[in-house]
């Protein structure tokens, strides 16, 4: 999409559609311009509400040069949370994207009062919504698509709404790795495209570990999970250097499960298709990386992936079976389908080495997660009150929430053996925390964050696929 600044008054701006945002308020004062008496008329009329989100598209609009005229309405003003607001930016997208038009023109100064967030969630929704899914199944009747984008304002606003598209960019890449179906995207297709993605930046280098590799460092934990496949494993190293050689970094690690049918301890088939986005977490740091490469961050920043696929056979791990990890402790699996953990544990030992500053963990972990916080909050668990303050805090900036889960030792005692360090799972009870219990066991060394993502990587039902999160949050903390 080509981006130009436009100056001239509203009235005066001949373009394929224009786009005002609408506050609700007594008195319409939207654009400060003659446009404001025609929305009061419309407001009047009952025609349009400013209700945060409603659009209205208008044709041959009077006294405007403007082919469409489209008003989004705000809400009260500043009583939306940053969620609801990127929701509203994301449904104008799609809004925008229905329509025959290859041109949009946008107000900024009426959608974003010239706020840096609100700015940046505009670009972002116009970008997400953008994204179509066309691996496997091409558009029926290709209609126009926006090629050029219009913004009335300054080169702040426009700097601001930018990294909005490029955050859309890299979300719409997590989307597509979460929605292609798992016999195209296994672990050794996410290694391809981590290489393919350190090619296009120089500031960006990928090691790509394989089955030999892996068993010579001693990731027997990770390699018992994938020891049922015919898809071997990879563990994918994307290494970002931005900052000065000696900043110590910070580490994404994500899960990378391309398929979950829960190995032995195989799932239920209803709905088991949906384990293709098992490696949202993988699909996320792989998001984040392009995005941080794009905005060009001055920081250091290590993203690993776990890539695994999860099959019962002759050669699967069965329950029971004592594996040892990277770390040295062993584990004895009791359910081949609490996998997630049985890989991170040994990449969340294998990042000691970059010395971190802090380290995230990003994956579709529990099923309990979902029960305990639903689509909207991602789950999150630290050892380190600091560093889940923040991510707390952020998450409510950016509109991509999260909501804190304690980690406490009582919890810890479920995973108690008697043959072996640990167990992998922890009974029934408290799925998410005993799941993140056993990471913390392979954390000690840095201060850590883990994200289960369980909930808030995917829609269900109509609109299944997935949604992109958590990268806003993420990649604000690494902007920090
Ligand atoms: N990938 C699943 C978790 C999951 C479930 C993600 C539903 C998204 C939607 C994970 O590997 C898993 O199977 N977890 C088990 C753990 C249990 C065996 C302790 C679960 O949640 O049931
Ligand atoms: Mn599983
Ligand atoms: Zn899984």
């Amino acid at each position: 999409m080509e981006l130009r600044l436009e100056t001239a008054p509203l009235i005066d701006l001949a373009t394929d559609c224009l786009v005002v945002g609408v506050p609700e308020t007594d008195s319409v004062e939207a654009t400060g311009s003659e446009l404001d008496t025609l929305i009061a008329e419309l407001i009047e009329s009952g025609d349009f509400k400013a209700k945060l989100g409603t659009t209205l598209v208008l044709r041959h609009p009077r006294d405007l040069s403007a082919m469409r005229l489209v008003l989004i309405g705000l809400g009260k003003p500043n009583a939306a949370d940053a969620f609801a607001e990127q929701e509203a930016f994301i449904g104008l997208g799609k809004a925008l994207k229905g329509l025959p038009i290859t041109e949009v023109t946008l107000d900024l100064q009426s959608l974003t009062g010239g706020d840096t967030g609100r700015l940046e969630r505009l670009g972002y929704g116009i970008q997400w919504a953008q994204y179509q899914y066309t691996a496997t199944k091409p558009v029926k009747e290709p209609g126009k698509s926006i090629d050029t984008l219009v913004l009335v304002g300054d080169s702040a606003n426009q700097t601001a709404f930018e990294v909005g598209l490029t955050l859309g960019r890299g979300a719409n890449l997590t989307r597509n790795l979460g929605n292609l179906p798992p016999n195209t995207c296994t672990p050794r297709y996410l290694a391809d495209q981590a290489l393919a993605l350190a090619e296009r930046f120089s500031s960006l280098s990928c090691e790509v570990f394989d089955e030999d590799a892996m068993t010579e460092i001693g990731m027997h934990c990770l390699l018992s999970v994938s020891q049922g496949s015919d898809e071997p494993a990879r563990l994918i190293v994307l290494n970002y250097q931005g900052g000065q050689p000696g900043d110590k970094p910070k580490v994404l690690v994500g899960k990378g499960v391309t398929f979950d049918t829960g190995g032995i301890s195989i799932k239920p088939s209803a709905g088991m298709d949906e384990m293709k986005y098992d490696m949202c977490g993988a699909a996320t740091v792989m998001g984040c990386m392009q995005t941080i490469c794009e905005l060009g961050l001055k920081a250091n920043v290590i993203g690993v992936i776990a890539a695994v696929e999860n099959m019962p056979s002759g050669r699967a791990t069965r329950p029971g079976d004592v594996v040892t990890t990277l770390s040295g402790k062993t584990v004895e699996i009791l359910n081949t389908d609490a996998e997630g953990r049985l890989i991170l544990c040994d990449a969340l030992t294998y990042v000691e080495r970059f010395t971190p500053e802090a380290v995230i963990d990003i994956a579709t972990l529990t099923g309990a997660c979902l029960v305990a916080l639903g689509k909207h909050n991602t789950g999150l668990l630290s050892t380190d009150d600091a560093l889940a303050e923040t991510l707390l805090r952020l998450g409510r900036t950016v509109g991509d929430p999260c909501w804190r889960l304690p980690i406490e030792a009582p919890y810890q005692k479920l995973l108690d053996s008697n043959f072996a360090d640990m167990a992998n799972i922890g009974g029934r009870d408290a799925g998410t925390i005993t799941a993140a219990c056993f990471l913390s066991r392979f954390t000690e060394n840095y201060p850590w964050a883990h994200l289960d993502i369980a909930g808030t990587a995917w829609f269900s039902g109509q609109a299944k696929g997935a949604s992109g999160r958590p990268l806003p949050l993420l990649v604000s903390w690494l902007r920090g």
